[in-house]
């Protein structure tokens, strides 16, 4: 999924300086406070003794439930098969984000598809394993085909190319793995009181994008809860976050490095973001030893006529 503030291409940066600094981490708890599409997670849960995810979007929670919770062998092949041929259902998606709909999120048989598959999944909601499994499966095939630039506050006006293709729901297929890792969908600056451990691991918005807004259309699926759509693109109510809004972000994060119970802070965080480095650091400092490892990377921008841009990604690094 091409999700904004993915650490999908920094990985390898971020991985390396955490083995860096803490050495082994084979008996540490690990918590990837803020993990959105849960790349961080996947990459440190077979290597750590306990993964911590958490995010307050309920998308990200389902995608995470699934890609760091769910460990054992699942026999997926007949419920995928069975989802794709149910008959096509006018529902929700179809009746207020479809082509018909005048909001050109999906094609009409797609949208149709989506309330199909989204309705039999709930059926399975007892098994948490497979309901999330097929939640996440249905979020990620759906996204392949959503008729947008790359987020959904706003759609396309003429269905793009691989907005026309049939929505086919894929595997979401997960890592097996024998831990008891726990995910969350909570607040951090309220999760953080409850858990401690070893590796705290941050990577908070930084700029005033809502990600609530961003992807509400995953949140509506995901949910598939009954609301009055607001406007043009339908958009529903949304989580505000305070690391989003320039007046709250700093003291938000502090709030957060001042109750964190672990013995590593990792906080990425990019030149261009609300909190100046600066500031990072003078807060950071106060609660122990304190560096920074910076690197380039050529971000691609949508929005900018295809462009690339270079940014510095900082790793705030605060042994406490
Ligand atoms: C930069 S993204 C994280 C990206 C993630 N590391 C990845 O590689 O996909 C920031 C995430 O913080 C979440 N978020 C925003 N405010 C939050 C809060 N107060 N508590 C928990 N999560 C929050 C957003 O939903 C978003 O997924």
């Amino acid at each position: 999924m091409n999700y904004i503030g993915s650490k999908k291409r920094l990985l390898s940066f971020i991985k390396q300086s955490i083995i860096q600094t803490v050495g082994d981490i084979s008996c540490s708890v690990f918590c990837d406070m803020f993990a959105g599409s849960g790349v961080v997670g996947r990459a440190f849960k077979n290597r750590v003794k306990l993964l911590i995810s958490n995010d307050i979007e309920y998308y990200s929670f389902v995608l995470n439930k699934n890609f760091i919770q769910n460990k054992k062998l699942i026999n997926y092949q007949k419920y995928i098969d069975e989802l794709n041929s149910l008959d096509l259902i006018e529902g929700f998606i179809y009746k207020n984000y479809s082509y018909s709909a005048k909001r050109y999120y999906f094609s009409d048989t797609n949208a149709k598809k989506i309330d199909a598959i989204r309705e039999q999944i709930e059926l399975y909601k007892d098994d948490q394993q497979l309901y999330y499994f097929l939640l996440s499966s249905l979020l990620l095939s759906s996204d392949k085909v959503a008729n947008t630039a790359s987020v959904y506050c706003s759609f396309l006006k003429k269905l793009k190319k691989s907005a026309k293709q049939d929505l086919v729901l894929k595997p979401a297929l997960y890592e097996l793995h024998d831990k008891d890792h726990l995910v969350f969908n909570e607040d951090a600056n309220t999760l953080i009181k409850k858990i401690k451990g070893d590796i705290l691991y941050l990577d908070p918005p930084y700029s005033v994008r809502h990600y609530g807004a961003n992807y509400h259309l995953l949140n509506t699926i995901a949910l598939y809860d009954k609301f009055k759509p607001i406007g043009k693109t339908g958009l529903r109510e949304y989580y505000h976050s305070p690391y989003s809004k320039v007046s709250l972000a700093k003291d938000t994060l502090e709030d957060l490095i001042k109750n964190a119970n672990f013995k590593y802070i990792f906080l990425s965080y990019n030149n261009e973001g609300i909190i100046d480095t600066k500031d990072i650091k003078n807060i950071m400092q106060k609660y122990g030893d304190y560096h920074i490892l910076t690197k380039e990377y050529k971000r691609y921008q949508v929005s900018k006529n295809h462009n690339h841009t270079v940014v510095k990604e900082q790793l705030h690094i605060l042994k406490k």
